[in-house]
């Protein structure tokens, strides 16, 4: 899950800077405005449950206070992007650098911090669950209604988030849902 929102992220920028090219402000607006809610819904996601527990699973602990340490200049940049209008060049200058500070955060995440829980003994399964019911009520807090963008209903949405968790349930290979 985590994995996937990491890839999503990193398109993202790339799609920005091709929008960028073409000159397309609105879609420049549209996209950037999109990802910052998206990575607000994943760090608060890792902060509020997924850190947590997997500390005890680190070999490396301080892994977790360098994270944090990274989301707080990623919400930084987020807020000022909030303050900016899409017509200053410091508009996608900043965008830009969010780009290039979440890859670098990204790369140690997945590099580091996911390499020495594949090693440890976490509860996937109930974190997993943990995660996915945290994340439906963080998208409604944050107005990222996967049933809204995808012309789903929300008993179809459930029943998505339903299935994805019973796959991942079915999975013996630990903890490829949750990271
Ligand atoms: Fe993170
Ligand atoms: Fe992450």
């Amino acid at each position: 899950m985590l994995k996937e929102d990491h890839k999503r992220a990193k398109k993202a920028f790339r799609d920005f800077s091709k929008l960028q090219e073409e000159g397309d402000e609105a879609g420049c607006q549209a996209l950037a405005e999109q990802t910052c809610k998206e990575l607000q819904l994943h760090m608060r996601l890792e902060e509020e449950v997924f850190y947590p527990a997997a500390r005890g699973g680190l070999d490396e602990e301080d892994l977790i206070e360098e994270a944090e340490v990274e989301h707080g200049s990623a919400k930084t940049l987020i807020e000022q992007l909030s303050s900016l209008s899409p017509e200053d060049a410091k508009f996608s200058a900043t965008f830009t650098v969010l780009g290039e500070y979440i890859k670098h955060h990204v790369k140690e995440e997945e590099g580091e911090m996911f390499e020495q829980l594949g090693r440890s003994k976490v509860d996937w399964d109930s974190l997993l669950e943990e995660m996915l019911a945290r994340r439906m009520e963080l998208e409604g807090e944050l107005g990222l209604d996967a049933a809204e963008e995808e012309g789903e209903t929300e008993e179809q949405a459930a029943a998505r988030m339903a299935a994805s968790s019973d796959e991942a349930k079915s999975r013996p290979s630990q903890g490829k849902g949750v990271r």
